[in-house]
């Protein structure tokens, strides 16, 4: 399959597929996306065109996990837009250490390779390192992403100097890891404050439980603004009073849920759910 040979009817299929199993919107020009990245797939499996692909994506749930496996952007970084962790270090967990008896309970909510959540438990770290007494309870971070083979590198936690190059102070590095190898792992305090799970936002997550804090980062961005509104208002309903919301860089409350109050914080901006 060429981007050329794509025709139009397929493609809107397509479209159709990916916004209904993950949430994902697929802009109206991105043909040579669709075969870069599936192109591979389907050679190996011997489909010749998006329409066979499509039939047998109706029956086909492993296929159908490969499919949008591929179709996911996985781009991150340690520590990635740096404030969001030290609002979280010197904001959030000092605010949460006075108020909460219990675990304080940390989502990261499209985790991709790890970087975020283990970013953010260096975080605690630092903060027990730094704070004599530190905090009452333990931090528990769940990481969760729709895809599989990336939630599988993350639970590794190994990674090569091309992903640690991004993000990580020689200092974090030497303080943090430990060889595996040619690459570095992540060391087993770190590890031991998060755990995976996959979990597709377009469907149900309240099992999760209840969280102090969530971060949605960067995620956002690929999803329609009513599949926004909708993982927002759930986000908002499974979030602890005075609990803590951080999106991405590029992505904003806007209009899609009043259950929020900005705060300015190391410059930056988080959210923090209204009281009820
Ligand atoms: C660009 S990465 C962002 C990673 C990290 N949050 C960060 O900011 O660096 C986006 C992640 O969202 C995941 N994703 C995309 N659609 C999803 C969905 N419907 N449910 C859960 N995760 C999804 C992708 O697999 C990918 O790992």
């Amino acid at each position: 399959m060429t981007a050329t040979n794509i025709t139009s009817d397929e493609y809107s299929a397509f479209q159709k597929f990916l916004e209904n199993a993950a949430g994902i919107v697929l802009g109206d020009n991105k043909h040579y996306l669709v075969s870069s990245r599936l192109g591979r797939l389907m050679a190996d499996d011997g489909i010749k065109s998006l329409n066979d692909l499509l039939k047998l994506l109706t029956r086909d749930a492993r296929l159908r996990e490969r499919v949008i496996d591929a179709m996911t952007t996985n781009e991150t970084s340690w520590f990635r837009d740096a404030h969001p962790f030290e609002a979280f270090k010197e904001f959030i967990l000092p605010d949460l250490a006075k108020k909460v008896t219990g675990p304080i309970r940390v989502w990261s909510a499209a985790c991709s390779s790890g970087q975020e959540p283990y970013s953010l438990s260096m975080g605690v770290q630092e903060y027990l390192s730094s704070h004599t007494g530190g905090l009452r309870s333990e931090v528990e971070i769940t990481a969760t992403d729709i895809s599989p083979t990336i939630l599988e590198e993350a639970k590794a936690g190994v990674y090569d100097d091309i992903a640690l190059g991004r993000g990580l102070t020689s200092d974090r590095r030497a303080r943090f890891f430990q060889k595996s190898g040619h690459h570095l792992e992540v060391r087993k305090e770190i590890k031991a404050r998060v755990s995976f799970r996959s979990i597709n936002l377009s469907q149900n997550y309240a099992a999760l439980g209840k969280f102090n804090v969530i971060l949605c980062r960067n995620v956002l961005i690929y999803f329609s603004s009513e599949m926004k509104r909708d993982v927002l208002q759930r986000m908002a309903n499974i979030l602890l009073p005075g609990g803590y919301l951080v999106l991405g860089g590029s992505e904003s409350m806007a209009n899609y849920c009043d259950a929020f109050q900005m705060v300015r914080v190391a410059n930056g901006v988080i959210y923090q759910l209204k009281p009820r």
